[in-house]
C-alpha cells in the first residue's frame, strides 16, 4: 500500500522534476519582461510562412518532436556540421524541413532582443503556432529552454521510433522519455497533418511476408492497399509523397483517429495503436469526431513533451545563430 502511494506520489512529480534543472523551471510567458514580443513574432513568421507554403506545417510539427526525443528540447537538431555527423544527418531526419524557419523567427527575435530567446523555445511556440493556422486549438506554451552543445548522428536512429515500430516498442520509448500510453496515442495525432515518402511505409504493400511478392501487411484495409501501390510503385523513385490524412493533411483534425480505426493508418506504428487497449479505446472514442477533447489532450501532451531533458538555469546557452553553437 505503501509502495504504491509513492509510485504515485513520484509518477504525479514526475513532470515538474523533469522540468527543473539547476532548480529553474520552464513556464509559460518566461520572457514576458525579457522579451514580451517573443511570441507575437514567432506567431507573425509562422503564418506569413505558412500562407505561401502550407506544406510546411508538416515538418514544423516534426520537428518539435525530432528535438525533444534527442537529448531532450535543446535544440540540438538545429546544429549544423561541417562531417555530416550531426544529428540532422541522422535517417529519421534526412527528411526534416522547415530549418531556414526557425532562423528567420530567430533573427527576427533578435532584432528585439538579442542573446534572450533560446532556438528550443522557438521551435516549441512554433510548434504550436503551426497547429493553431492548421486549425486547431491554442494551449501556454513553457518556456525559459536554453540551447544544447552537442548534437551526435548516431542519438537520432537511437530514440526516433522507426514506421515500423511495434506497441511495445513504441510505449517503452515514450516511458523512456517520461511520457505516458496516453501521450503516445495523443501526439501521435500530429499526423492528421503532414506527408510521407512512400518508402517509410513500402514494406506494408509488397513482399511483407518476405516469401511472396504480391503479400501484404494485413492489418491494412485491402482496398487502402491497393490505392497506395498506385502511388508508390514498387521500387519506384525516392521522393514520391503521401498525404497522410488524404484529402484533410493540412488541417489539424481529429480525422487521424478515422483513418486508424478504418485500418488506414499509413505506418504500422499507426496502426500498432490498436493492439493496446487503452491507445485502441483513445482511437474509438475519437473516431467519430470529438475535436473538442482531442485538441484540449494535444495541447497537455505537447506540453509534456517539451518537458523532456530540458536545460535550464546556468546549462547550455542561447545561441547566437540556431544553426551554430557560440
Ligand atoms: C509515435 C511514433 C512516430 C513515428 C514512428 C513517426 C514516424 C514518422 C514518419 C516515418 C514520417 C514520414 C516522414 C517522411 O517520410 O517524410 C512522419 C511524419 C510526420 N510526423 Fe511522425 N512519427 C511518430 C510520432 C510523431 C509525433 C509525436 C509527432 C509530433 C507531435 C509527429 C509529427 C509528424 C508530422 C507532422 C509528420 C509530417 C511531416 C511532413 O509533412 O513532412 N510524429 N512521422
Amino acid at each position: 500500500m505503501a509502495t504504491s502511494k509513492m509510485v504515485l506520489i513520484l509518477a504525479l512529480l514526475l513532470p515538474l522534476i523533469l522540468s527543473t534543472v539547476n532548480g529553474q523551471v520552464i513556464k509559460p510567458e518566461f520572457y514576458k519582461q525579457s522579451c514580451p514580443l517573443a511570441e507575437s513574432i514567432t506567431m507573425n513568421v509562422v503564418r506569413e510562412t505558412l500562407s505561401v507554403a502550407p506544406s510546411l506545417s508538416g515538418p514544423l510539427l516534426r520537428m518539435f518532436f525530432h528535438d525533444c526525443f534527442v537529448r531532450g528540447c535543446d535544440a540540438s537538431v538545429l546544429l549544423d556540421s561541417p562531417t555530416n555527423q550531426a544529428e540532422k544527418d541522422s535517417i529519421p531526419n534526412l527528411t526534416l524541413r522547415g530549418y531556414e524557419i526557425i532562423d528567420r523567427v530567430k533573427s527576427a527575435i533578435e532584432m528585439h532582443c538579442p542573446g534572450v530567446v533560446s532556438c528550443a523555445d522557438i521551435i516549441a511556440l512554433v510548434s504550436r503556432d503551426v497547429v493553431v493556422q492548421s486549425g486547431g486549438a491554442s494551449w501556454e506554451v513553457e518556456t525559459g529552454r536554453r540551447d544544447g552543445l552537442v548534437s551526435l548522428l548516431s542519438d537520432g536512429l537511437a530514440n526516433l521510433p522507426a514506421p515500423f515500430a511495434n506497441i511495445t516498442s513504441l510505449k517503452s520509448l515514450f516511458l523512456q522519455k517520461g511520457l505516458s500510453v496516453k501521450d503516445l496515442v495523443v501526439l501521435s495525432g500530429a499526423h492528421t497533418i503532414g506527408t510521407a515518402h512512400c518508402s517509410a511505409f513500402t514494406n506494408r504493400l509488397y513482399n511483407f511476408t518476405g516469401t511472396s511478392a504480391n503479400s501484404f501487411d494485413p492489418t491494412m484495409d485491402s482496398n487502402y492497399v491497393a490505392a497506395l501501390r498506385k502511388k508508390c510503385v514498387q521500387n519506384g523513385p525516392s521522393n514520391v509523397l503521401v498525404e497522410m490524412d488524404p484529402g484533410s493533411s493540412k488541417k489539424f483534425d481529429e480525422s487521424y483517429y478515422k483513418l486508424v480505426s478504418k485500418r488506414r493508418g499509413l505506418f504500422q506504428s499507426d496502426a500498432a495503436l490498436l493492439d493496446n487497449s487503452e491507445t485502441k479505446s483513445y482511437v474509438q472514442t475519437h473516431m467519430g469526431g470529438n475535436s473538442a477533447s482531442f485538441f484540449k489532450d494535444f495541447g497537455v501532451s505537447m506540453v509534456n513533451m517539451g518537458r523532456i531533458g530540458v536545460l535550464t538555469g546556468n546549462a547550455g546557452q542561447i545561441r547566437k545563430v540556431c544553426s551554430k553553437i557560440n
